[in-house]
């Protein structure tokens, strides 16, 4: 990452940091990446030379940069997909000078519709406790050699519970939980099923 986007991606997150603490509904809040997770997720996605890479939950585009920075070591695309739009993202994106696709949906709806074995790296960043309902895409949809990434789980982890007690019980998925920022959930998709 050059110099310049990651002065940009600071002052984002600094700024994202002041309007969250300042408001009082928690659905309103931009509630970005921590930066550390960030540095991990995007280590990841280089690791796995992930090209099809899809996020659940945009807010501003803070995260989806870090991602789409990364995605041009791999030759990869980003999908980011959110409930609403959110104001600014279009200008950050554009200011952080990345390529991003981005889709207004439900993510129940979006992941039902995607084939099977056609994302290298799906992170979920939304309402935690949605995630089991969406089960079993966020597997299914992984190819073999893939991520799913799941944020929060230490920061929330009754509400990360359910989804963590899906994936422990596939036997196709390799998980752990790194404590970095609120606490990351990785898991490895097996080659072979
Ligand atoms: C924690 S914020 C995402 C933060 C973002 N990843 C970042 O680091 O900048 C959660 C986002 O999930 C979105 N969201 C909540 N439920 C969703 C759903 N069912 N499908 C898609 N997006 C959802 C919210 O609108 C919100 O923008």
């Amino acid at each position: 990452m050059d110099a310049e986007l990651r002065d940009f991606l600071s002052t984002l997150h600094a700024e994202g940091a002041a309007r969250d603490a300042a408001e009082n509904d928690r659905l309103r809040r931009l509630r970005n990446l921590e930066p550390a997770t960030a540095e991990l997720l995007t280590f990841v996605l280089r690791a796995a030379r992930a090209r099809d890479i899809v996020e659940i939950g945009t807010s501003n585009g803070y995260s989806a940069i870090w991602l789409a920075d990364a995605a041009r070591d791999t030759g990869g695309t980003v999908t980011t997909v959110d409930v609403k739009e959110w104001p600014g993202v279009v200008e950050n994106l554009e200011r952080a000078g990345v390529s991003v696709r981005r889709e207004i949906a439900d993510a129940a709806d979006f992941l039902a519709a995607r084939p099977d074995a056609s994302v290298d790296l799906l992170f979920l960043d939304a309402e935690r406790t949605e995630y089991a309902s969406w089960w079993p895409h966020p597997a299914r949809v992984l190819r073999p050699g893939g991520v799913l990434a799941v944020d929060n789980v230490l920061s929330h982890p009754e509400e990360a519970e359910a989804l963590l007690s899906l994936i422990a019980a596939d036997a196709n998925l390799v998980p752990g939980t790194v404590s970095v920022g609120k606490g990351l959930h990785l898991a490895w998709r097996r080659l072979a099923d």
